[in-house]
């Protein structure tokens, strides 16, 4: 049986988890705070790990809300700001479920193409000076997902303008900015102007997945907003992971376990961008400064439905690009270098190759 590789999934790999320090985590937390642990906590979140976030942000703890995962965040974000119709701006390509969520509430989303900078800014205000007009603009700063790209110091200036003069929210989706891998950081857009940003976070990322932590930073009174509809969902998030995120965050062993996924990371971006330029020269890409995702572009006319079916009978999965569009992106694809080992990538990379050339070589050949 051929080993499965999967591209897809924009997971860790065990072996960059940190077991040992959530353990200790948890045990540290049960025994300090046996009954903030173990009560229903309220809407807001674990107050101590509140507060951390609060500091972080050099913002006040009225501005954060602390979620079960960022997606939860989105949610509630996109319920207290976003009705049926409303025009949302996002990337053209961006996640696959904040487009879903975003379609589910019927809003009105309007594509406005990715570059390697960042969102074309020009398109956009080409876009408000036509007249439509944004409720919210949802943005991936850093790392985006799925191309991997980021914004340019000079875009998130020029982004921040438009948002101000035209008056919508710009909602920063930052779930990989701690995964900088090469080249410097880059200021939140939340830190250059709090009125006009909201802004979401993760512990998926730097953390686990499986913890579901997440939060968003805003103004307060839209903070104070979303933690009525907090409280109607589910009264309190789990207030047992959020003490373990709390413990863990304070002890240290975030700042090491950043370090240990970017490390990982770092290696795992370079084996894929090599051997991707090794064994399928065909592939465009450009080489990510951090995250979890290299967006791969295939010569216009390449057929990548055809290729997911040639790769997943080889045992390799990746996204279709086309996943991340409303339409289009047909000859693009994600990989995610998050879930495999540097050996992986360098056998996942040649039998993708061996499915492309079989998806491209003419009927004729295969007879021959
Ligand atoms: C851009 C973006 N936002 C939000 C999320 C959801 O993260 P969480 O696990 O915190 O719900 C992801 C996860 O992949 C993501 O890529």
């Amino acid at each position: 049986m051929t080993k499965p590789i999967s591209f897809a999934r924009g997971a860790p790999s065990l072996d960059i988890v940190d077991v040992e320090g959530l353990r200790s985590a948890a045990d540290r937390a049960f025994t300090t705070d046996p009954g903030g642990v173990t009560a229903y906590g309220t809407s807001i979140g674990y107050p101590p790990l509140r507060a951390w976030i609060a500091e972080r942000h050099q913002v006040k703890p009225e501005q954060v809300i602390v979620t079960n995962g960022s997606m939860q965040a989105d949610a509630f974000l996109f319920e207290a700001l976003v009705s049926p119709g409303d025009v949302v701006i996002v990337e053209r390509p961006t996640y696959d479920r904040t487009l879903l969520s975003l379609r589910q509430r019927g809003a009105d989303v309007r594509m406005v193409e990715l570059e390697p900078d960042g969102i074309d800014v020009g398109a956009l205000e080409r876009v408000l000076v036509a007249g439509v007009k944004p409720k919210l603009a949802h943005i991936i700063p850093n790392f985006q997902n799925p191309a991997g790209y980021t914004l340019s110091a000079d875009k998130r200036e020029r982004l921040l303008a438009l948002a101000r003069e035209h008056e919508f929210t710009i909602f920063e989706d930052d779930p990989y900015v701690e995964l900088r891998f090469d080249g410097s950081r880059e200021a939140t857009m939340l830190s250059m102007d709090g009125d006009t940003v909201v802004y979401a976070s993760s512990f998926s990322k730097t953390v686990c997945p499986g913890i579901r932590v997440g939060y968003l930073v805003g103004p307060a009174e839209l903070i104070a907003r979303i933690t009525k509809i907090a409280t109607s969902t589910y009264i309190s998030p789990s207030m047992v992971s959020q003490a373990i995120v709390n413990e863990f965050c304070r002890s240290g062993a975030l700042e090491t376990s950043i370090e240990t996924v970017k490390a990982a990371l770092r290696e795992r971006a370079k084996t894929l961008a090599d051997a991707l330029a090794r064994e399928l020269p065909d592939a465009q890409f450009v080489a990510p400064q951090g995250g979890y995702f290299m967006w791969v572009e295939l010569p216009p006319g390449a057929d990548v439905n055809a290729l997911f079916t040639a790769a997943a009978e080889r045992g390799v999965q990746f996204v279709k690009g086309s996943d991340f569009v409303l339409d289009g992106a047909g000859s693009s694809l994600r990989l995610a270098y998050s879930g495999v080992t540097p050996e992986e990538i360098e056998e996942g990379v040649r039998r993708l190759a061996d499915a492309y050339r079989d998806t491209t070589t003419p009927r004729s050949a295969h007879a021959a």
